[in-house]
């Protein structure tokens, strides 16, 4: 392919990104991001195909290629939706691992080079092999093949400083005087910092982390760009860079956290994820799935607040039928969705527009909470942490500060869920003891059909 045709198809490319980018921005629009986003990278693929690689290479390439995409196209298709953190977690830690990696042979084959491009080369060795195995040690946490509680090492503050401090010394020592024996040492030494830096984080903070190194990736990408000469990959690196960094932000914020209590929580004792059950005897009010049917028939407003159980449960099928049955009933019903309900950004939104919830009945947090104090019932399925009162009071809870859904303002609550037992975070919620609070037990797809059932037989 002749170089103004690959950098046409580049620049193709590049503005496939940039556009892939703002459809994912809304739900709307997000599918089509998602096949413009894939369509630039299969641009990028091809093009390079037939421009760049060496010939002897062929039989590898064609390989690495066949074989990483049947890994994705099963694995995407296979996981859960509630899976998809840990899944991002993986491919984004093998993102990183590629570009370290990519620099290190490039260092191997083509020498040091000029200080800038060397320079860029150690950014990537650090930058991505901290993003890979901090996003294994992630993936781990995520997939509860290891515990997903902050891990103390001793002296972990003091390690964690020394190991960084001697990864500094060594990325500069090479970009000095090159030495392949300093590169070795600088990807080990990074790799255990990634180690370090992830293993203290714990509980609701991992997506946060997830996000971040994210971001990494990106900017790892982006500086193998530099040294590959390949404009493409800065481009994209930066986009990704941007956006993981922009995300990581946005999350922090809508936990009420600052980033540096999320990176550095666990070394203070800070950490969101409590472990604090109650008193097990506390009296709480239930009820059967008929009286629950019958309070939401008669009400003329109901607001429902989907969480992370409606995703375990899959429900949100079940969850719409009951919307529609009270909407024919003359029931005004709307859906409260928290910005951080579920276990990853725009979770809730996913999982309603499976099941083809209108947008229009969408309500961001902002825009319902002052319609709380105006509603009838609210049905809380399978969400905790994000209606939880102590956000606002508690400076010693976990999620203090992280905005709610303010559902005990409402005439009536009802909870689903199948026991007593805490949210993510970990910690008693008030509103399930308040006495105008109702619990329904059981699956929320369970519980959601009886309501049905019984709703449709009034
Ligand atoms: P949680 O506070 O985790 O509460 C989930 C509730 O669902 C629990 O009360 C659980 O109670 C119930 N549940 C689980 N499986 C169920 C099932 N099959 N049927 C019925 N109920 C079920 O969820 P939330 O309110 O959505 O809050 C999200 C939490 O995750 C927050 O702490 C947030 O900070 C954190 N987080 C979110 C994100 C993003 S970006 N969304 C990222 C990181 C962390 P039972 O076990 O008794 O059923």
């Amino acid at each position: 392919m002749s170089s103004s045709w690959s950098q046409l198809a580049n620049l193709v490319a590049a503005v496939l990104f940039i556009l892939a980018l703002k459809g994912l921005s809304s739900p709307k629009s997000a599918r089509n991001g998602n096949l413009l986003g894939a369509a630039g990278a299969l641009l990028a693929t091809v093009v390079l195909f037939f421009s760049g690689i060496k010939l002897s290479n062929l039989l590898l390439i064609i390989a690495a290629i066949l074989v990483g995409s049947a890994i994705g196209g099963i694995s995407a298709r296979r996981v859960k939706m509630t899976q998809m953190p840990q899944l991002v977690a993986l491919f984004n830690g093998v993102g990183g691992g590629a570009a370290a990696l990519i620099s290190v042979v490039e260092y191997l084959e083509a020498g040091a080079g000029e200080p800038v491009a060397l320079a860029a080369t150690v950014f990537t060795v650090v930058v991505g092999s901290i993003s890979f195995s901090g996003s294994i040690v992630t993936f781990l946490k995520l997939q509860e093949l290891m515990t997903s509680r902050p891990v103390i090492v001793p002296a972990g503050r003091f390690v964690t400083i020394l190991v960084a401090a001697a990864t500094l010394v060594a990325a500069v020592w090479l970009v000095a005087a090159p030495q392949t024996w300093l590169l070795v040492a600088l990807l080990v030494l990074s790799l255990v910092l990634g180690i370090l830096f992830v293993l203290p984080v714990g509980g609701a903070d991992v997506p946060i982390v997830i996000s971040l190194l994210n971001a990494f990736t990106g900017l790892s990408v982006a500086a193998s760009g530099y040294v590959l000469g390949n404009v493409l990959l800065i481009i994209a690196g930066t986009l990704v860079g941007a956006s993981g960094t922009l995300l990581t932000r946005e999350m922090a914020k809508a936990m009420g956290r600052p980033i540096t209590a999320t990176l550095f929580g666990a070394f203070n004792g800070t950490t969101a994820g409590g472990s604090g059950t109650g008193d097990p005897d506390r009296p709480v009010r239930s009820a059967s799935p008929n009286d629950v049917a019958i309070m939401l028939a008669y009400a003329a407003k109901v607001i429902l607040v989907p969480g992370y159980g409606l995703a375990v449960a899959q429900a949100q099928g079940t969850l719409r039928e009951l919307a529609d049955l009270l909407t024919a009933r003359g029931v005004e019903v709307d859906y409260a969705i928290h910005p951080v309900a579920g276990r990853m950004p725009g979770h809730m939104n996913v999982l309603l527009a499976e099941a083809s919830v209108p947008y229009e009945q969408l309500k961001e947090m902002d825009e319902i909470n002052p319609e709380f104090a105006m509603t009838d019932v609210v049905l809380v399925v399978g969400a905790n942490d994000v209606v939880n009162p102590a956000a606002r009071t508690d400076k010693s809870a976990p999620i203090y500060g992280m905005p709610i859904l303010n559902v005990d303002q409402a005439q009536q609550v009802v909870f689903l869920k199948r026991s007593m037992r805490p949210g993510f975070a970990g910690i008693e919620n008030e509103v399930l003891f308040d006495p105008k609070t109702t619990l329904l037990f059981g699956d929320a797809k369970d519980s959601l059909t009886k309501v049905v059932a019984a709703l449709k037989a009034l």
